[in-house]
């Protein structure tokens, strides 16, 4: 019965295991702008102008996290690395209550220039 009880568990683990990985898939880029940055109450904006929830700060973060893992269309690959895991970065900053994050946040997360650098056509 024990032996049961231990395979019953490995396999619910293993379940659970699959599970998570298939919602924590890493987003695209696109995904990432349109869940975290496109539109007016978008979360980015929350986080910079400080109306976010500590949980939205988190989920902010967590794009941020796939964003950097991510390669940009255009641009160099290092360079591309830079720029996204300073707005990580910052976004660490703001989640750990450092000061000044939100400033740091905003700059890195400005539009037009990471747009005009990677995003292509
Ligand atoms: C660190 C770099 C970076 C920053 C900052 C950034 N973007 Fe993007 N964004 C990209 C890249 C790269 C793409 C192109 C993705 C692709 O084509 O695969 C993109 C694409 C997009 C798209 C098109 C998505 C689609 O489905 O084609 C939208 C909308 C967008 N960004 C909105 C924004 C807005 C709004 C902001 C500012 C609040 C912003 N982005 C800030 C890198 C950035």
């Amino acid at each position: 019965m024990r032996r049961f009880y231990l395979g019953l568990a490995v396999f619910l683990s293993l379940g659970c295991f699959t599970l998570a990985s298939t919602f924590m898939e890493k987003k695209t880029i696109k995904q990432v702008m349109k869940a975290g940055f496109a539109g007016d109450s978008s979360l980015c904006k929350k986080v910079v102008t400080g109306e976010a929830t500590d949980d939205e700060k988190k989920a902010f973060l967590d794009l941020l996290i796939d964003l950097v893992e991510n390669d940009a269309p255009k641009g160099d690959e290092l360079q591309w690395k830079t720029a996204s895991g300073k707005a990580l970065l910052a976004a660490a900053k703001v989640v750990s209550g450092r000061e000044g994050a939100t400033a740091e946040l905003k700059e890195a997360t400005n539009c037009k220039a990471c747009h005009d650098v990677f995003k292509g056509k």
